[in-house]
């Protein structure tokens, strides 16, 4: 006989904790037959117990010490949601080894210590899900898991950071300034606690990371990944890029290629009529391009609090699952095998290129020249009219080995001609 209820110890009420409960109350029957068990929360750590909240709970549940949770032998599953590496990583290796079930929504933990945590896991008999460590609401750990298994997965390419793509929406569809979009996006609840993670890349790297282990069976790790972040990105670029027939969206790219994996998040100028161009704010997207399946997309809201809170409640079912009927718990990721990384400079693209130069005769000449020299063909091109001698001018290269435009790039950058090289961005046609 299985356990009729499944107690759960949850750490953190804010956004997703708040989601999670939210999502419990709203459809707890339906839950609990799925779950083959009823799924209760059983304490909850907060730092503040006095803080007003967005679901009502019993106040009784709250405390403020993690051994109420951790400690208790009646709760088998603890369900981190309080973010940040440390803290975390403490209160889930003493779940572990208090013989509990663990849920994480924590990428950056995931991406920096999963691998140990999961060996862990696995020493105890235990495992740790993770599904709302990416992507918010959309299934992406168990399709490249599980559901997609039979294939060899050559690419996965998409929008992981609902922050970026809602700041870079607005700044598109609605003419906004950068500061003001990422205000909005912050009171919505996409962004981290600290919107840098977000606006650096390092959120959707955290997120390939994790991704690409899955998709290409490898021991990625987060230095393996090249980080572009989209700070500072200015109107005048999604203006030109719109001109010229592109939207510019953070893009995390894993490939498999022959000399090894490219792991890399940018911004990239991506065609208006492809698939994730119309990825709108807070949604997220992801390709998959597997050898038997061909290409699938992946889409939906990609954070927020009902939409994570639907990932983990998944999870709980299937830890109740597991816990009763011992299914489902292999830990596919403790087999992964180290793969060599290839270099961006090994990598060729097209770029996007905005700089200032000055509006005097031979300035086209030595910018041709200098792209001439390094073998890097020009694709297209636009100047405005120049204010007070000073024109800007941009330009979309094609296709080139990046070490021959970087090495363009630092001849421009010395003429004397140029004033300053504004962006540099990559662009993919598909
Ligand atoms: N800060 C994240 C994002 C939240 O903007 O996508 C979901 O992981």
């Amino acid at each position: 006989m299985g356990k009729r209820t499944v107690k759960v110890g949850l750490l953190g009420l804010g956004t997703v904790g708040s989601g999670v409960v939210k999502i419990l109350q709203m459809n707890g029957e339906q839950v609990t037959r799925r779950a083959g068990a009823k799924i209760e929360v059983k304490r909850i750590l907060v730092r503040d117990m006095e803080r007003p909240r967005a679901v009502e709970v019993n106040p009784q549940l709250l405390t403020t010490n993690p051994d109420d949770l951790l400690h208790d032998p009646d709760i088998d599953v603890i369900v981190e949601t309080i973010g940040g590496v440390d803290r975390a990583h403490k209160y889930i290796e003493e779940a572990l080894h208090h013989k509990k079930f663990v849920i994480t929504a924590n990428k950056d933990l995931m991406a920096t210590a999963g691998d140990d945590l999961l060996l862990l896991a696995q020493k105890q008999g235990l495992n740790i899900y993770y599904e709302a460590s990416v992507g918010g609401g959309i299934p992406l750990i168990r399709p490249l898991k599980h559901s997609l298994g039979g294939n060899r997965i050559t690419r996965i390419l998409g929008i992981i950071n609902g922050t970026t793509n809602y700041i870079l929406t607005r700044m598109s569809l609605e003419n906004m300034d950068f500061n003001t979009a990422l205000a909005e996006a912050q009171a919505k609840g996409f962004a981290e606690q600290d919107p840098a993670s977000d606006l650096e890349g390092k959120d959707a790297a955290y997120k390939l990371c994790i991704l690409s282990r899955l998709a290409f069976n490898s021991r990625v790790r987060f230095k393996d990944i090249y980080i572009q972040g989209i700070e500072g990105l200015s109107k005048r670029d999604v203006f030109y890029a719109g001109e010229l027939g592109y939207a510019i969206k953070l893009l995390a790219i894993g490939e498999e290629l022959q000399g090894g994996l490219v792991l890399r998040v940018h911004p990239t100028l991506i065609p208006l009529t492809h698939p994730l161009a119309s990825v709108l704010n807070e949604n997220n997207a992801l390709f998959v391009v597997g050898d038997a399946v061909g290409e699938v997309m992946f889409y939906g809201p990609g954070a927020g609090s009902l939409p994570t809170g639907s990932s983990i409640v998944a999870d709980l079912i299937d830890v109740a699952r597991n816990i009763n009927r011992q299914v489902e718990n292999s830990i596919i990721e403790n087999n992964f095998q180290e793969k060599r990384i290839v270099s961006m400079d090994e990598l060729s693209s097209a770029f996007y290129l905005r700089l200032q130069a000055r509006d005097k005769p031979g300035v086209f000449a030595s910018l041709a020249t200098a792209f001439g020299g390094e073998q890097v063909s020009l694709d297209m091109i636009i100047q405005k009219r120049s204010v007070q001698g000073m024109a800007e001018i941009v330009l979309v290269t094609h296709k080139v080995e990046e070490k021959n435009f970087n090495s363009a790039l630092r001849s421009i950058q010395r003429s004397p001609a140029i004033n300053k090289i504004n962006s540099v961005f990559r662009v993919i046609e598909k």
